[in-house]
């Protein structure tokens, strides 16, 4: 199968360690590690590198190239597409699949966000697997059992089993719902949603005759005879959720049963990384960094300068050398406000 990873997106809830020529997508929270960079690793499960595409911004290219290298993976230049202008995922994926059917025939193509945490294991592998058969007739969704009514996410009903050869390979999508209000997150969470992980298993022409029916507007944008210049100033700004995913009922949804975090926010940075026996995430960076601890417990702490802590407890602190962020747990969420302000002041 080939992949397609999606790494353009902008995230603001990370300030100050996400900027605007440091995504989400390129910092390294694990093992020196992007999260670009292990989602490369992950794409190298079931593809080759000269099968890995990746859509990206024109200002992320040398973060992409830079990223590749240091994993010594060579992906072929001219698979990594580069946007002029960011539009959300629709337009990044329909560019993706279009090149990859051009290039190859009719692919399967694996659709891999990279600003996720997520754990390989069995079930992950099986889950593609699935999601690869599926994917002959569906546009196929991940489905991660929900712990809370979270609004930043899409909701998947699972309706009627599909069975191939008596073997259980998902279920049909009865209603996909991205990102609802608070109450209405509640009453999916309450009876059986899934969450959508945002990774997809496409076929590029079910995924292009779908797009055609339910987003017109993008397909016609990358019609022939245009600069990619052209095309994404008249492709409109949509999300594959809102634009194809919501409309479709060809949609199917494989379950996911393993660690999955969207790391959208300080408090889910927390909860990803490893804790000390006070229940501190420390990460120093830096020649002369270092984290001196009294009596503070549950704290996230992000450093790249010397920096202690007395008896405080559930303190976000995030200190970049040049920023310095104190945020109260359990409120995070609220840091790209943080952004928003500094955008207005700029
Ligand atoms: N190339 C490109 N261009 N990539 C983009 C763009 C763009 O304009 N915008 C976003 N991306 C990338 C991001 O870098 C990320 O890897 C991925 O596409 C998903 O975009 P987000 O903006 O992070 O989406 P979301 O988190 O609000 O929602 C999606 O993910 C949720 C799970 O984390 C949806 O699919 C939800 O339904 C899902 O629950
Ligand atoms: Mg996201």
């Amino acid at each position: 199968m080939k992949t397609l990873i999606l790494a353009g997106g902008k995230g603001t809830r990370l300030w100050p360690l996400s900027r605007e020529m440091m995504p989400k997508q390129f910092i390294k929270f694990f093992n020196e590690r992007s999260l670009f960079q292990k989602t490369v690793e992950r794409a190298l499960l079931f593809s080759k590198p000269k099968e890995i595409f990746i859509v990206t911004n024109k200002e992320y290219r040398f973060r992409v190239f830079d990223d590749l290298d240091e994993l010594g993976v060579k992906v072929p230049e001219e698979n990594v597409l580069l946007e002029p202008i960011g539009k959300n995922t629709l337009p990044a994926i329909y560019w993706g699949l279009k090149v990859i059917d051009e290039n190859y025939g009719d692919s399967v193509v694996a659709v891999l966000p990279s600003d996720h945490a997520i754990e390989v294991n069995d079930n992950y592998i099986e889950a593609f697997k699935k999601a690869e058969k599926l994917a002959e007739k569906y546009l196929v969704t991940f489905g991660i059992k929900p712990t809370k009514p979270h609004t930043g996410y899409g909701y998947i009903k699972p309706g009627e089993k599909i069975e191939v050869e008596g073997k259980f390979l998902g279920y049909l999508v009865d209603e996909f719902k991205e990102k609802p209000d608070f109450e209405t997150a509640k009453r999916y969470v309450e009876s059986g949603y899934y969450w959508n992980s945002g990774m997809f298993m496409f076929r590029t022409s079910v995924f292009m005759e779908e797009a055609k029916k339910h987003a017109p507007e993008v397909v016609r944008a990358f019609e022939d005879g245009k600069s990619i210049e052209e095309i994404y100033e008249l492709a409109p700004e949509i999300s594959v959720d809102y634009g194809v995913m919501e409309k479709t009922d060809k949609a199917a949804v494989v379950p996911l049963n393993t660690y999955w975090n969207d790391l959208g926010s300080f408090d889910a940075v927390y909860e990803a990384l490893e804790k000390d026996e006070n229940g501190n995430a420390v990460k120093v960076r830096g020649f002369k960094a270092k984290y001196i601890n009294v009596d503070s417990r549950n704290n996230l702490i992000l450093t790249e300068r010397l920096t202690a802590t007395v008896g405080v407890e559930d303190l976000v602190i995030i200190d970049t050398g040049d920023a310095l962020l104190v945020a109260k747990k359990g409120e995070t969420q609220k840091v790209k406000e943080v952004y928003k302000k500094l955008k207005e002041q700029n």
